[in-house]
């Protein structure tokens, strides 16, 4: 599909007023999405496990406006309590869909959001945000074009998140999402996430991800400057290639169910991330000391156990601890013993593999 697919057709129906929930999960990369294009576009192809536990619930009440503006017309409380200074965010993904749901300047919204885990806990709520709003406008656009497929949908709902935070767009549906074209991948796009189309292993059932909080505090480098710091970047083309050549690799290990050959590349993803930050012009380092204690701990673990756990990082200091179904109790055992005491306040989320937003 291509971009002028997802301009919205003349509406069918009237609809004047109503409320819609979707909740929709966050996700960790495995292979990152770092640096793009104009009109979020990723320089690279990206893949993610959809998480469980980590998930934004939000509310959209809309009402026909009586007279029709230039501007929006939007409330936003979270968890609860009205948030002026989420507005201008709002506002700038409205403006960027306006041209593909063009219904939204017609209605009055209230928006209601709140999310699963602690809003200071170092967590980006945007992907599970943006994508849950996506959804919540996409279930409109359907009540007015009532003949839109279920793939159509998701698609179309995956584009729309994509244009308030890239990574948004792999939360939609689970369990394993790709994002942006890759040579092999059949069906993938830049414009939007798809399910992972291939076999995949049933070690990678249930994958667990305990994700330890380093750091609770606001990031120094928002991931939109750390994109930007992508253009003339000395290494940008070779990681752009290798994280093509990453899911390759990934595929095989998919089907076969490699864990050795899978933690070299979500290490190696998640280091080459940091890296990135660490050679750009100007350079920043978000990784603190206890990020390296706890990537240290669990190489010291992996080589005493030989259990399959490994690390993977976003754009923050906590730590996102990955490991099969059949090797929990023994990793998690491990997690509370070495680990959790290089964890803010002790605090930790135990999450999982999960299977995309939905509708409540
Ligand atoms: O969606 P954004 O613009 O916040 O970028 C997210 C980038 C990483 O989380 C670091 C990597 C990824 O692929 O999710």
């Amino acid at each position: 599909m291509i971009e002028q697919d997802f301009v919205a057709q003349p509406y069918e129906k009237d609809v004047r007023e109503g409320k819609v929930t979707y909740k929709s999960p966050s996700n960790i990369a495995l292979v990152k999405y770092w640096g793009k294009k104009e009109n979020q576009i990723p320089a690279n192809p990206s893949i993610s496990f959809t998480l469980d536990a980590c998930a934004t619930t939000t509310s959209l009440s809309y009402r026909k406006r009586e007279k029709l503006s230039d501007d929006f017309s939007f409330n936003l409380f979270f968890e609860g309590e009205e948030k002026e200074d989420f507005k201008p965010k709002i506002n700038t993904f409205l403006k960027r869909i306006e041209k593909y749901v063009p219904f939204i300047k017609e209605f009055h919204f209230t928006i209601e959001t709140s999310n699963s885990f602690p809003h200071s806990s170092g967590i980006a709520s945007s992907a599970s945000g943006m994508s849950a709003l996506a959804l919540c406008l996409m279930d409109i656009e359907r009540q007015m074009s009532p003949e839109i497929t279920d793939d159509f949908f998701n698609k179309k709902a995956s584009f729309l998140a994509r244009l308030g935070s890239g990574s948004a767009c792999r939360s939609i549906l689970g369990d394993i999402v790709q994002w942006g074209s890759h040579h092999e991948t059949k069906g993938s796009s830049d414009l939007y996430g798809i399910k992972y189309p291939y076999q995949v292993h049933e070690v990678f059932k249930n994958y667990h991800d305990t994700i330890l909080l380093v750091d609770k505090g606001q990031k120094q480098v928002s991931s939109t400057v750390g994109h930007d710091l992508m253009h003339n970047h000395p290494y940008a083309e070779n990681r752009f290639a290798q994280a093509h050549e990453n899911l390759t690799k990934l595929t095989t290990v998919f089907a076969d169910g490699d864990l050795s050959e899978f933690i070299k590349i979500v290490e190696s993803e998640a280091l080459t991330l940091h890296a990135m930050m660490m050679t750009s012009l100007p350079y920043f380092v978000l990784m603190k000391p206890n990020t390296l204690e706890i990537i240290n701990k669990i190489w010291a673990f992996r080589a005493s156990s030989n259990a399959n756990v490994c690390f993977t990082l976003d754009a923050g200091a906590n730590v996102h601890v990955l490991y099969p179904e059949n090797e929990h109790a023994v990793v998690y055992q491990f997690i509370k013993d070495e680990l959790v005491a290089y964890c803010e306040n002790g605090q930790y989320i135990c999450d999982r593999i999960g299977f995309g937003a939905r509708k409540l």
